[in-house]
Formats: structure tokens, C-alpha cells, sequence
């Protein structure tokens, strides 16, 4: 089939190049150039596994173009996604002018083919009603279209795999023959054509009216991040009581109705989906006249547990001012260059307020190219991160932090301490290594 991607980020992207390797003709269209330069070049502008890999086979086999000409790429699809952003506005409602743009200018170039326009971005509930709108106020009379909802569940670090094997397709819309022509799209992924196991049974499509397609979205994310939220509770209180978060989540994760997955307690949850998600949902309950208390209280604990390691660094080492604090990991999760609203970022910041010099360390971030905040602060390599420090905190736990060279960091550092803030290392090893290791719910 014919597919229009329009906003090739990290949603976008990866199911363009996802939907042209299982055979379908796709136009990617973005409105940043020199990112669609370097499409067209074959280099992807994000960290993803496996993506550039998939990107090159299908623009070999030319079924992968990238333009900015928005009305080049509504006339080649029959299916037009819309994958752009939807950051928050301060007062957490979402920003959906970016949807709106791309809604109207879709309005102004439907050339009276049947098109499937389908929703991608996360957007508030009835947004989807609201696109249609969009669409017919800017298009010719009788233009022939419908809008489906389709939310994405993908994570950024496993994008091209949850992508060919997700755990169910969601579409939200009333037009049949919509509905039909997106089941027949995804046939090759529901049928495990392309997923790594082919045994496992079809991927489930569950088919609801928009309003609830878009609900789904938000509830699944605000699920996810109140359950992060409950085990980093969990884990407070086990430091008090002296027990182990992990033994804990261990133990009731395997619960099959509780379940072992986001269990992880840590430093909090961050980037561009959950806190934004969960803001706006709350934002939208509040305008329907419903105080949502238990996400409220969600991302409260969340706030807290992003300065958790502020507590542990103060706990160990009295006063911060003029110490220096090297941080490893600064990306939101390991395996993506993503910063947005990464933990390691506002606990940088509120270290740097309380006096102390903060450096850091991510694979994904050069020194000459450091985020806000961190000018200067940014080291090529985990030994000069190290070297002179009072402590380190691992923020994100990037694979490669679990074989550095402990003891020949501690022997550089000003004191040998380390916060394992994802709970992600061996402490009997960092001990022999000669650190003081401090975890997050795990007795000292
Ligand atoms: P992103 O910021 O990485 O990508 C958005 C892209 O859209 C950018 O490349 C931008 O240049 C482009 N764009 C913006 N306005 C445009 C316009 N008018 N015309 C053409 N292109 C335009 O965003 P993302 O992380 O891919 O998220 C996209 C949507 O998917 C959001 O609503 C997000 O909530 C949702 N989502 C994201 C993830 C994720 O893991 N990142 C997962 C599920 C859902
Ligand atoms: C999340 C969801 O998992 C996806 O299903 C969804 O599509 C996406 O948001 C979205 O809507 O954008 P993502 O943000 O890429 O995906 O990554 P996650 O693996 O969910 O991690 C999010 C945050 O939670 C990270 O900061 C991570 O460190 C934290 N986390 C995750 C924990 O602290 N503990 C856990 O057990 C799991």
C-alpha cells in the first residue's frame, strides 16, 4: 500500500521505515530540512537500534523516500499518518498545534482519492473528531477520507522491535472500509511475518470508537508510570524498614495479575511520553470537572524521587557545596539519545543549585555539543568523568557502565563513592572495587 508519514521523528520515522520493510511504498515528510537531508542520505537522525539498518534496505529496494513537501506526500499515501509532536504546554495541557498544521494543510492538498488519515500522535480525547474537522474545513466539497486513531505503544531503545512485535494494534474510527484497509496494512506484523517469534499467536487488533482509542493511549501510559511510581514508594519505605525493593519486586512481580515488568524502582521516570502523558490526562480530567488524584500523587512521588539521590549524595557526604558530582548517564534510558525531560538533567541542576560542580558522562553526548545546563560539564570518557570526584551517580543504566574499570575509577576519584540510582550494579563488586555503594531501597 501507499503510506504518507508525516513527522519523522522518533514515531514516525520508525514506523515509516518499519512499514517499508514489510512492502509497503512510504513517503516520509518532515518540515526540518536538514533532518530530511540526512534521511535522504540514508543516516538517521536518532540513536535507535537496528533502525539504520532497516532504513537502508528499503530505500535499496525504493520504498523509503523522505521530502518536505507535505502535499507531494498527502498525494502518494492512501493511508496518511500524522506522527508529530505533542510536547506540553506549561500548564500541562499538550500542545496539538503541530497536529492542527499538518490536519489543515492535509485538508488543502486531498486530491479526492479515498484517503485514510490516521492519527498517530498521542493527542487529547477527541482530537480525532477534531482532525476531521480540520481536514473537511480545509479541503474541496466531497473530498472522500476518514480518520482513525492509532496510538502508538513503541519504546524508545526497542522502537524497530516493539514495532514488529507489539502486544496489540489499537484502532479507534466508525468508517469500515478505514478500519479494513489498516488491518490489511499491518497483516505482515499481526500475522508474525516479521516477529522474532513467528509461533506466537496473531497480535491481537483491538477496534474501538476514537474517544476510547485515544483514552487507551493515555490510560496505558499513566498505568505504566503510576506502577514505576508505586515500587519507587515501595522502595522509601524499604529503606526505612531495611528490606530489598529488588527481592520485594521480585516477589510480587510474579503475581501473574501483578506482573514482573516496570518493577524497576530508580531515580524516577522521565522523557518525552510519561510526564507529559500523564500531565495532560490530568489536565483533561480537571476540565471535565475530575480532580485525578492517584496520577497527581503519581507524579508527585515521581518529583520527589528524581532528588532521591540529592538525599543519598548529602546523606554520605554532609554539605554539597564545592563538591564535585560526576554523573553517569544522561539520557532519559540507555540505548537512545533522547534528553527530553531526563532525570539527569533537573537532579544536575538541583545539584549545581545546592553549589556543587556537576560533570557527566553518556555515550550519546559529545563535550562539544553538552545539553543546557551542562556547559563545560560534559566528559569524553568515564575515567576523566571520574577523576577528582566525591562521588558518581549512575543515572541511566547505559549496558556499557556495568564492565568499566571500578577500581581504577575509585583510585581517581577524591572519595570512592558511587548512588547506583537504577539499582543496576553489582555491589559486592563496586565494594571490592573500593566504593562505598548506596542503592535505592537495597540496605547499605
Ligand atoms: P519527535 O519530536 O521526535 O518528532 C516529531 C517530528 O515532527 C519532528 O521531526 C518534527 O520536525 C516534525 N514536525 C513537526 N511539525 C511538523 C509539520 N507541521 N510538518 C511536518 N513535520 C513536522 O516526536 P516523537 O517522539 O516521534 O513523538 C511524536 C508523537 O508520538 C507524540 O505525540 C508522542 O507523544 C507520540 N509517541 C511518542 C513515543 C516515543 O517513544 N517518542 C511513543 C509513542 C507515542
Ligand atoms: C514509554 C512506554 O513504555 C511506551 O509504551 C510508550 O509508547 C512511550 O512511553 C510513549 O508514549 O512515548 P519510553 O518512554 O520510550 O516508553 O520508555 P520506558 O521504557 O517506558 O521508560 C520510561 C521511563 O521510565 C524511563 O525514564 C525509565 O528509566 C523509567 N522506568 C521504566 C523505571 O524507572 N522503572 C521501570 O521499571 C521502567
Amino acid at each position: 500500500m501507499r503510506v504518507c508519514v508525516i513527522g519523522t521523528g522518533y514515531v514516525g520515522l520508525v514506523t515509516g521505515a518499519c512499514l517499508a520493510h514489510i512492502g509497503h511504498d512510504v513517503v516520509g515528510v518532515d518540515n526540518n530540512a536538514a533532518k530530511v537531508a540526512q534521511m535522504q542520505a540514508g543516516i538517521s537522525p536518532i540513536v535507535e537500534p537496528g533502525l539504520e539498518a532497516i532504513m537502508a534496505g528499503a530505500m535499496q529496494a525504493q520504498r523509503l523516500a523522505f521530502t518536505t513537501d507535505i502535499g507531494a506526500g498527502v498525494r502518494h499515501g492512501e493511508v496518511i499518518f500524522i506522527a508529530v509532536g505533542t510536547p506540553a504546554l506549561p500548564s500541562g495541557e499538550s500542545d496539538t498545534r503541530a497536529v492542527e498544521a499538518v490536519a489543515r494543510a492535509i485538508g488543502i492538498h486531498l486530491d479526492g482519492s479515498y484517503k485514510v488519515i490516521v492519527n498517530k500522535s498521542t493527542v487529547p480525547i477527541g482530537s480525532g473528531d477534531w482532525v476531521r474537522m480540520l481536514v473537511s474545513e480545509n479541503a474541496a466539497p466531497n473530498v472522500d477520507f476518514d480518520v482513525v486513531s492509532n496510538p502508538e505503544f513503541l519504546r524508545e531503545g526497542s522502537a524497530v522491535f516493539d514495532t514488529f512485535n507489539p502486544d496489540r494494534i489499537v484502532l479507534g474510527g466508525s468508517g469500515r472500509r478505514a478500519v479494513a484497509l489498516m488491518k490489511k496494512l499491518y497483516e505482515p506484523i499481526t500475522q508474525r511475518q516479521v516477529a522474532a517469534e513467528a509461533a506466537l499467536p496473531p497480535v491481537p487488533v483491538v477496534v474501538t470508537d476514537l474517544a476510547s482509542a485515544e483514552m487507551i493511549k493515555y490510560a496505558a501510559n499513566a498505568f505504566l508510570a503510576t506502577k514505576i511510581s508505586f515500587i519507587n514508594e515501595v522502595a522509601n519505605i524499604c529503606d526505612r524498614v531495611g528490606a530489598d525493593v529488588q527481592q520485594v519486586a521480585l516477589g510480587m512481580g510474579l503475581d501473574s495479575r501483578i506482573g514482573g515488568k516496570f518493577l524497576q524502582a530508580g531515580l524516577g521516570w522521565g522523557g518525552s511520553c510519561f510526564p507529559k502523558d500523564v500531565a495532560a490526562l490530568v489536565h483533561t480530567a480537571c476540565d471535565y470537572g475530575y480532580e485525578a488524584k492517584l496520577l497527581a500523587a503519581a507524579v508527585a512521588v515521581n518529583r520527589s524521587q528524581r532528588y532521591l539521590a540529592i538525599e543519598k549524595l548529602r546523606q554520605a557526604l554532609g554539605i554539597l557545596k564545592g563538591k564535585t558530582i560526576g554523573l553517569l548517564g544522561l539520557t532519559f534510558k540507555p540505548d537512545t539519545d533522547d534528553l527530553r525531560d531526563a532525570p539527569a538533567l533537573a537532579l544536575a541542576a538541583e545539584c549545581r543549585r545546592l553549589g556543587a560542580r556537576v560533570k557527566a558522562y553518556d555515550p550519546t553526548v559529545r563535550p562539544e555539543r553538552p545539553p543546557a545546563g551542562l556547559e563545560a560539564g560534559v566528559a569524553d570518557c568515564p575515567e576523566s568523568l571520574a577523576a577528582g570526584c566525591d562521588a558518581l551517580v549512575l543515572v541511566t543504566e547505559w549496558a556499557e557502565f556495568r564492565t568499566l574499570d571500578y577500581a581504577g575509577l575509585a583510585r581517581s576519584m577524591a572519595r570512592a563513592l558511587i548512588v547506583d540510582g537504577r539499582n543496576f550494579l553489582d555491589p559486592q563488586i563496586l565494594a571490592a572495587a573500593g566504593f562505598t555503594y548506596v542503592g535505592i531501597g537495597k540496605p547499605g
